[in-house]
C-alpha cells in the first residue's frame, strides 16, 4: 500500500521573521512514517519544519505552510496508481488560520497595528476526503484511487464527542484522539495515550504508549482497512 503522512506543525508568516505555528515536534508522524515503511509499504512523508531524521526507506517533503502542505499531499494523491489502495495519516498540527498578508520586509514596530487579520487555512484532510469520498469538488479533479483516510485530534475537552464529529465531517475512516492536556500524550513526548475512534462508531481506548507502539497499533488497523 502507499502511506501519505503529515507531520509536524505549519509555519504561518506575517513577515520574513514572525510566524503563527504550535508546538508540534512531528514525534507521531514520523513514528507512523518508520513504521509503514519497516513493515514494506512505500511511503511519503510529508512533513512541515521539524527538526527529526527521515526514517529509512522514506520519501520526504518539506513544506512550512499549510498551503504547502495541501499541494504536496494533492500531488501525492493524484499520483497513486490505480487499484493500488492509499492511506492517507494526517498527524500533522496544522495551522487553521493565516496571516491576512506576509509583509515582504521585516515589519518595524510602528508599521504593526495590534490586532492581525487572519484567514483561514485550507482544511487539508476534509478537502481529500472530499475529493476521494464524496467525489463533490467543484474546482478540483477527483481521485481515483482507493483511499483509506486517517485523522488524528488535539482535544483538551470532550475528547470522544470532538473526534466522533470530526470523523463525520471529515468523512474519515478512523480518527486517533488524543487529550494533550494530559501528562505524557500530546505534544513533544515520546509517548502517547490514544483512543481509536471508527467510521462505524466502534471505539478503543488505549492505554499510554511509545508514538513508535501506538504508529505500529495505527499501521495495523490501517492494513485491516484495506480488503
Ligand atoms: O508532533 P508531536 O509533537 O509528536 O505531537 C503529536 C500531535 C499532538 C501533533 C498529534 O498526536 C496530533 O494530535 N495531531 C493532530 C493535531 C491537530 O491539528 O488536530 P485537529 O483536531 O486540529 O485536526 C484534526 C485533523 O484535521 C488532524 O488530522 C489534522 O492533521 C487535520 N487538519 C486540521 C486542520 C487543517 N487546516 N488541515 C488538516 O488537515
Amino acid at each position: 500500500m502507499k502511506f501519505v503522512v503529515t507531520a509536524g506543525p505549519t509555519r504561518e508568516y506575517l513577515d520574513p521573521v514572525r510566524f503563527l505555528s504550535n508546538p508540534s515536534t512531528g514525534k507521531m508522524g514520523f513514528a507512523v512514517a518508520r513504521v509503514a515503511a519497516m513493515r514494506g509499504h512505500e511511503v511519503v512523508l510529508v512533513a512541515g519544519p521539524v527538526s527529526l531524521k527521515t526514517p529509512k526507506g522514506v520519501r520526504r517533503i518539506d513544506v512550512t505552510s499549510a498551503r504547502d502542505m495541501l499541494a504536496a499531499v494533492e500531488e501525492e494523491m493524484a499520483k497513486a496508481k490505480s487499484g493500488k489502495p492509499t492511506i492517507f495519516v494526517a498527524t500533522a498540527a496544522v495551522a487553521d488560520w493565516r496571516p491576512a498578508k506576509c509583509a515582504p520586509r521585516k515589519l518595524k514596530k510602528g508599521q504593526m497595528s495590534d490586532t492581525l487579520k487572519l484567514v483561514r487555512n485550507p482544511d487539508i484532510l476534509k478537502e481529500i476526503g472530499r475529493r476521494t469520498k464524496t467525489a463533490q469538488s467543484p474546482t478540483r479533479p477527483i481521485i481515483h484511487s482507493p483511499t483509506y483516510l486517517v485523522g488524528f485530534a488535539a482535544e483538551t475537552n470532550d475528547v470522544i464527542a470532538e473526534a466522533r464529529r470530526k470523523c463525520r465531517e471529515k468523512n474519515l475512516d478512523m480518527i486517533v484522539a488524543n487529550d494533550v492536556t494530559e501528562k505524557g500524550s500530546g505534544f513533544g513526548v515520546d509517548t502517547n495515550r490514544v483512543t481509536l475512534v471508527r467510521k462505524d462508531g466502534s471505539v478503543d481506548r488505549l492505554p499510554l504508549m511509545t508514538k513508535l507502539a501506538v504508529a505500529r497499533r495505527i499501521v495495523r488497523e490501517c492494513e485491516d482497512l484495506c480488503p
